[in-house]
């Protein structure tokens, strides 16, 4: 994007934001765990989830979304949530889009490019949705 003498005014008085890159701490970006079937590897790839599935992945209607849009459910292992799921239904789920009850994953979620993940990715997820502590469905 071009930004003009004012636009670049503007923007070091910070009275208009133009350029987000130089408000990036480029010193403080995390970094990712070496890959291993850790809940910390997990927890590393589940912030791809948090945009839906909320901070504390406990679900709830994604403020501003769509009315036509299903609500994220809660992964965490409370009784609205994950709590009687297997590896092996989490697994699943993710290759098949199916519930162990046999309903059928809305496609809002997107499986299309989750059901890549490998091995060691499922099961560093799994192993860190395991460890989050139950939180009622909601609590986003
Ligand atoms: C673009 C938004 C979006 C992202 C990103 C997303 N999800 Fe979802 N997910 C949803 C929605 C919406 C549903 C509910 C679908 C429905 O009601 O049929 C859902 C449902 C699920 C379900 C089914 C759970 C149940 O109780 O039925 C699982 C498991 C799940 N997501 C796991 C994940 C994981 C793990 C990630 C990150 C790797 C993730 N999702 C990322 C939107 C998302």
């Amino acid at each position: 994007m071009q930004v003009t003498w004012i636009g670049r005014i503007f923007d070091r008085l910070d009275w208009l934001v133009f350029d987000v890159g130089r408000r990036i701490d480029h010193k403080d970006i995390p970094q990712a765990p070496p890959p291993a079937p850790t809940a910390h590897y997990g927890s590393f790839i589940a912030r791809g989830c948090q945009g839906c599935h909320g901070d504390h992945l406990s679900g709830g209607p994604i403020p501003g979304a769509p009315p036509n849009i299903p609500p994220p459910t809660n992964l965490t292992p409370h009784e609205t949530g994950l709590k009687t799921w297997t590896m092996q239904d989490f697994r699943k789920a993710i290759a098949t889009a199916r519930r162990p009850n046999g309903t059928t994953i809305h496609s809002f979620m997107p499986l299309e490019i989750l059901k890549n993940m490998n091995e060691i990715e499922l099961q560093a997820l799994w192993n860190h949705l395991r460890s989050l502590p139950p939180r009622p469905l909601g609590q986003r």
